[in-house]
C-alpha cells in the first residue's frame, strides 16, 4: 500500500511524477504529494484524494525542477487528509520523505524527538522519520546518505522511501525493507524510481530491485551505488523488464477491471503456454519441477494467502486432494503465522500471491523458511518480493492486474494450481491416462468456454438491474464451488459495497437461512456434477422461504431453470475445472451491479491492491 515515485535527471520531474502516481494509485488513494527542487528550493504539494485532485491543486506551481519525489497514500498512522499526505518535510524544511510501511517503533522516536524540542506537524510516523534524518545530520555533521542509514538503523518496521534534500540538490537517496521498491536506469544519467515497475516502463526497461536493508545512493549523472543498511558496498543487480506499456492501459474498456475481466481467455492461455500439451499428454511446471518428488513425499503442504488469493488456494485444496491425493492445508497468511505453526523440514509452504508483497504472506514465508520448510510461490507480478525469497516457483503471466479487485489473476492462479495437480497425479499416477489426457484437452478447451461465458454480458446487465438495490446477497456453493461463491460474496462487497456471504451450500441451513426473504438475492453454483442433486435441493429450500435464485448452471440444464429466478449458462466442462467458468459471471455480475450503484470500480473505498502493511 502506498504508491512511492522519484525522478532525477535532465527532464522535467513533474509530469514523469504525476504520469507514474497515477499508474501506482492502485496501491492506495486516500492523499497524494510530490515534492519538487526547482531553484535551490524544496517544495510540497500535497492534497487529500486522487491524484487527479492534486493535479488540479498544483496546476500553478513551478514545476521546472529536474528532481523530485510523489506519494499516493493507504493511510496506517492519521486520518487522510492534507496535512498527514507525504511527502513530509523535515523541521527545516530542508528534507522531504515519501515513504510506504509502518515504522512500528515511531512513538518512541517521537517521544524521543518531542524531548529535544521539536514540534511536528502531522500525526505520521513518516514525519517522524524525517525529523529523525535531519536531527542525526544535524548532530553527527554525516552527508544525506549516511543520515538515511543511520536513521535508519534505529527503526523497527517495514519501509520503502526515497529522501530529497535541498542541500544536495543532485542526489535522491532510497531505502527499502519489506515494501518494495525498483530503480529504473536511464539512458542519459537520469534514474526512475517507484513501488513497482509500471512507472519505469515508458523510460527504460534496465531495472534494479532493491533487496532489503539496501540503501540506493543515486546521483544524478553517476552511477547507481548501493549500500547495506550495514554499510558495506554491494554490486547492483540490472535486470531487463518484460513489461509492455500497452498492458497499462485501459486499451477502450471504461474500466481496467472490465478489461481485466475480458482478458481472461488469453490470460489463462498464457498462463499454460509452453506448459500444457494435450496432444502429447504433457504438462510441466519448469519452475516447480525439482521440487514435485518434494510435494509428493511431503509430511504437510500448507498453502497461503490472503484475500482473492486465498479463495484461489481453497481451489487448489480440491484439486491437489483429489487428482493427487495430497493432503493440503490452506492458511490464512496472518493467521498461520502468529499461531507458532508447527512446521518443519519435511513440509512445504506454497505462497499464492498477485503482488507478491502482500506484508503477512510475505512473513508467513520467513517464518517458514526459518524453521526449515521448501517455500514455493505462485505470483503474478514478476521479480516481486515472494518471487525472489521463495525456493522455486511459478508465475502466473495475467500480465499487470490493475483494477483493485482481482479477477484474471484469480483465474490465473486457478489454473497454476490446476497445472500443478495434474503434474503431480501424473508423478504419482492417481489419475488413468485417459482422464489425465481429458483432464489436459479440458484444460485446453477452457479459453475458449471462458470468451462464451463472457458472451452473455447482456443477460448479466439485465440481472444486475434486478438486484443492484440489494443490501444484501448471498452466495452459495459445494465443493470447488464453494471458494467460488466465496470469491463472487468478496467481489460484490469490495466493489459495490452490498454485504455478501459466501457458504458451503449445505451451511445454509445452520444460520443464513433466517436471513431469507423474498428481498434476499441468493446466488449458487448448481452446475453438473457430483453435488448437483444436493444444490437443486438447496435451491428448493431458499425458494421455499422466498428467496430470489441467480444459479449458474451447465449448458442445456432444465431442471434448475424451472425453479430459479434466472440462470446463467456456462459451458459443460470437467468438474474440477467448473471454478475457471464459473467466477466469471460473478465477476461480471459485481461490476455491473458497482457501475449502476456508481461507485468507483478499480478503486473502490478504503481498499489497496497490495497490502504492505499487517
Ligand atoms: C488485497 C487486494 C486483493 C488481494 C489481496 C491479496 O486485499 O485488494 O485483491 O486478493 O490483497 O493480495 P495478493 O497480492 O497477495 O494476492
Amino acid at each position: 500500500m502506498c504508491g512511492i515515485v522519484g525522478y532525477i535527471g535532465n527532464k522535467e520531474a513533474y509530469p514523469i511524477i504525476i504520469k507514474g502516481l497515477k499508474r501506482l494509485e492502485y496501491r492506495g488513494y486516500d492523499s497524494a504529494g510530490v515534492a519538487l527542487l526547482s531553484n535551490d528550493s524544496l517544495n510540497v504539494y500535497k492534497k487529500q484524494g486522487k491524484v487527479a485532485n492534486l493535479e488540479a491543486y498544483s496546476g500553478d506551481l513551478d514545476t521546472s525542477g529536474t528532481s523530485g519525489i510523489g506519494h499516493t497514500r493507504w493511510a496506517t498512522h492519521g486520518a487522510p487528509n492534507d496535512t498527514n499526505a507525504h511527502p513530509h518535510y523535515s523541521e527545516s524544511e530542508s528534507i522531504a520523505v515519501i515513504h510506504n510501511g509502518i515504522i512500528e517503533n515511531y512513538d518512541a522516536i517521537r517521544k524521543q524527538l518531542l524531548s529535544k524540542g521539536y514540534t511536528f506537524r502531522s500525526d505520521t510516523d513518516t514525519e517522524v522519520l524525517c525529523y529523525l534524518i535531519e536531527d542525526i545530520q544535524k548532530n553527527a555533521g554525516t552527508k544525506l546518505g549516511e543520515s538515511v542509514r543511520l536513521a535508519l538503523q534505529q527503526v523497527v518496521g517495514a519501509y520503502a522511501l526515497v529522501v530529497i534534500s535541498k542541500k544536495e540538490p543532485n542526489k535522491l537517496i532510497a531505502a527499502r525493507k519489506s515494501s518494495p521498491l525498483v530503480v529504473g536506469i536511464g539512458d542519459e544519467g537520469d534514474f526512475y524510481l517507484a513501488s513497482d515497475a509500471t512507472p519505469i516502463v515508458e523510460y527504460t526497461r534496465q531495472v534494479v530491485y532493491l533487496d532489503d536493508e539496501e540503501i540506493a545512493v543515486i546521483k544524478r549523472g553517476e552511477e547507481l551505488k548501493i549500500y547495506g543498511i550495514d554499510d558495506i558496498q554491494k554490486t547492483p543487480y540490472v535486470q531487463e523488464l518484460e513489461l509492455h506499456l500497452e498492458a497499462l492501459e485501459k486499451g477502450g474498456y471504461d474500466h481496467f477491471m472490465l478489461k481485466e475481466i475480458h482478458e481472461q481467455p488469453r490470460s489463462i492461455e498464457d498462463c499454460f503456454r509452453g506448459r500444457l500439451n494435450a496432444e502429447k499428454g504433457r504438462v510441466s511446471l519448469g519452475g516447480i519441477r525439482e521440487y514435485e518428488q518434494k510435494l509428493i513425499n511431503a509430511n504437510r503442504v500448507i498453502m497461503i494467502a490472503c484475500g482473492t488469493s486465498w479463495h484461489a488456494c481453497l481451489v487448489g485444496e480440491y484439486l491437489f486432494e483429489d487428482l493427487a491425493r495430497i493432503n493440503v492445508e490452506v492458511e490464512y497468511a496472518s493467521e498461520f503465522r502468529y499461531r507458532n505453526p508447527i512446521i518443519g523440514e519435511n513440509d512445504i509452504v506454497i505462497a499464492v500471491s498477485q503482488s507478491g508483497e502482500t506484508a503477512d504472506t510475505l512473513a508467513a514465508l520467513e517464518l517458514a523458511k526459518s524453521r526449515g520448510a521448501t517455500i514455493l510461490g505462485i505470483c503474478n507480478v514478476v521479480g516481486s518480493s515472494i518471487s525472489r525469497i521463495t525456493d522455486a516457483g511459478s508465475y502466473t503471466h495475467a500480465g499487470p492486474e490493475i483494477g483493485v479487485a482481482s479477477t484474471k489473476a484469480f483465474t490465473a492462479q486457478v489454473t497454476v494450481l490446476t497445472l500443478m495437480a495434474l503434474s503431480l497425479a501424473n508423478q504419482k499416477g492417481t489419475l488413468s491416462s485417459t482422464k489425465f489426457r481429458g483432464m489436459l484437452s479440458e484444460l485446453e478447451a477452457i479459453p475458449a468456454k471462458v470468451k462464451k461465458v463472457l458472451e452473455s454480458n447482456q443477460q448479466i446487465e439485465y440481472i444486475s438491474g434486478e438486484y443492484q438495490g440489494a443490501s444484501n446477497a448471498l452466495y452459495l456453493g459445494r465443493g470447488s464451488s464453494f471458494p467460488v461463491a466465496l470469491e463472487g460474496a468478496l467481489k460484490l462487497k469490495e466493489i459495490s459495497y452490498i454485504h455478501a456471504e459466501g457458504y458451503p451450500a449445505a451451511e445454509m441451513k445452520h444460520g443464513p437461512i433466517a436471513l431469507i426473504d423474498e428481498e434476499m438475492p441468493v446466488f449458487v453454483v448448481a452446475t453438473k456434477g457430483m453435488s448437483y442433486e444436493k444444490v437443486v435441493s438447496n435451491i428448493q429450500e431458499v425458494k421455499a422461504r422466498k428467496g430470489k435464485i441467480i444459479a449458474i448452471v451447465t449448458e442445456g440444464d432444465e431442471q434448475v431453470r424451472e425453479i430459479a429466478d434466472h440462470v446463467i449458462e456456462i459451458p459443460e466442462t470437467d468438474e474440477h475445472l467448473v471454478p475457471l467458468l464459473a467466477t466469471i459471471p460473478f465477476q461480471l455480475l459485481s461490476y455491473r451491479i458497482a457501475v449502476m450503484r456508481g461507485c468507483n470500480v478499480d478503486q473502490p473505498r478504503n481498499l489497496a491492491k497490495s497490502v504492505t502493511v499487517e
